[in-house]
């Protein structure tokens, strides 16, 4: 049994530098699926649970697996692959439907179990699917395993009903060895979908458009017979939850490492709550204020403000000066750890996809259990805030998808401790 124990009140100061993106290594781990190449990928995550249950499901395909450095890693995917994921890995997360596109591509054939992954709303895989079937694949849904097929795929015009960041990925995938265009159109604009096409592109793929909504894709006979060496974007999550920390300490934290216009949303909203901040070429200083400033927060897809910061801006939010609503027009249910955010003394109320903000003048510590991976992470920022103690349970959540965020926090003077039982 692991817990974080925070005692709160100290102002955050100081340097802290940013991770490689989670939401883009995985995706990047999994298109190397579609290689015959090794592939090196630097400024991984790797203290991140997520990229280790990415590395189990990739082996079990067939891939070779190895470390040069502490964060550069070797995938080597030219030997004969299989196309059935480990159910037990792929129950763990969501991005593990990732490797569906790539696997198709590679061998033609994916089997795997309906992903498991946070629990923060419907997430159905409706969108994937019907791309996949566009693209000529039969798609086979029973017992709770999704099997996709397809001996030859072909381009064609897709229009997603929903910018979906993982429908996006895995059809673009998918795409790159079908005979033909095909045009995805209303796709995802995130940074990471960027990433991938780069990624895609250092193979041998021909993608165009990525972080527009219509994403051209012509099909290749092959992909190059070169290995690659790709660096990863810094983590725009984890820049956006240190910058939410320093506003809600009132502190004055500078993160090295970030690409400023993936974080503008977050730190429009943050000058909103009085917060100070400045932008470098590759840097931002946040200082917070003395007292926090109620605003309205609306979460979209990107360039919207995300999901993923969602959790963290109602923290923030919950000690301003007067009242804020936050709706998230992403996923469906995402304030689960509203009620753990009341038990510190927090005055929220949710209705439907809107959390209604009074804000409050101090926050108390309490014994806290994360739902998942973000909502942990709003709930560290509240213990951090807080007056007196904070116990915070469900760590297998935040390290799903921070690199040991405690150790971080802590260098920049909070006080919190990670106690193994
Ligand atoms: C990715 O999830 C991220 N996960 C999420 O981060 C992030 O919150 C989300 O994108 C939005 O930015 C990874 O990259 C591993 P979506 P994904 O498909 O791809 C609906 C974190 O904490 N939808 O863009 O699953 C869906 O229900 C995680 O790091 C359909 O209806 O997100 C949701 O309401 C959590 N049908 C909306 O679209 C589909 O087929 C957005 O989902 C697919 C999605």
């Amino acid at each position: 049994m692991e817990r974080l124990v925070i005692q709160g009140g100290r102002r955050l100061c100081g340097e802290v530098r940013s991770s490689g993106a989670k939401n883009a290594v995985l995706k990047l781990m999994a298109a190397s699926l579609l290689s015959k190449q090794p592939c090196l990928i630097r400024n991984v995550p790797r203290k991140i649970s997520d990229v280790e249950v990415m590395i189990g499901i990739l082996q079990g395909l067939g891939v070779g697996v190895s470390w040069e450095d502490a964060t550069s890693l070797r995938l080597d995917p030219s030997g004969d692959l299989g196309y059935y994921a480990p159910d037990n890995l792929v129950k763990e997360m969501r991005a593990s439907i990732q490797v569906i596109g790539p696997l198709l591509g590679r061998v033609g054939r994916a089997r795997l179990y309906q992903p498991g992954g946070c629990v923060i709303g419907q997430r159905p895989i409706n969108l994937h699917i019907k791309g996949l079937i566009a693209l000529g694949a039969v798609v086979i849904e029973e017992h709770g395993y999704i099997e996709v097929m397809a001996d030859r795929l072909h381009g064609a015009e897709i229009h997603l009903d929903f910018p979906s960041v993982g429908a996006t990925e895995n059809i673009m995938a998918a795409a790159i060895t079908a005979e033909g265009t095909t045009m995805i159109r209303n796709a995802a604009k995130e940074p990471e979908i960027i990433e991938e096409q780069n990624f895609y592109n250092r193979l041998g793929a021909h993608i165009r458009g990525a972080g527009t909504d219509c994403i051209r894709i012509d099909g290749v006979a092959m992909l190059n017979d070169k290995e690659i060496d790709y660096a990863v974007i810094p983590d725009r999550i984890e820049i956006g939850t240190f910058m939410a920390a320093a506003a809600i300490t009132a502190g004055d934290v500078t993160i090295l490492d970030i690409i400023p216009e993936h974080v503008e949303a977050v730190t429009a909203k943050l000058r909103e709550t009085g917060a100070e901040i400045t932008i470098g070429e590759d840097s931002v200083r946040v200082i917070g204020p003395k007292r926090l400033q109620p605003t309205d927060v609306t979460v979209l897809p990107y360039p919207g403000l995300p999901t993923d910061l969602q959790s963290p801006m109602t923290a923030v939010l919950s000690l301003a000066n007067g009242t804020s609503i936050l709706t998230d027009h992403v996923f469906e249910a995402r304030f689960r750890y509203v009620d753990e955010l009341i038990r510190m003394g927090a005055n929220v109320r949710v209705e439907g996809r809107s959390a209604i903000v009074k804000g409050v003048p101090s926050l108390s510590g309490a014994e806290v259990l994360a739902p998942d991976l973000r909502a942990g992470a709003a709930l560290i920022l509240a213990g951090l805030a807080a007056e007196g103690q904070t116990v915070f349970e469900g760590i297998k959540h935040l390290d799903r998808g921070y690199e040991r965020l405690e150790e971080k926090f802590g260098l920049l003077g909070a006080d919190i401790e990670r106690i193994i039982d």
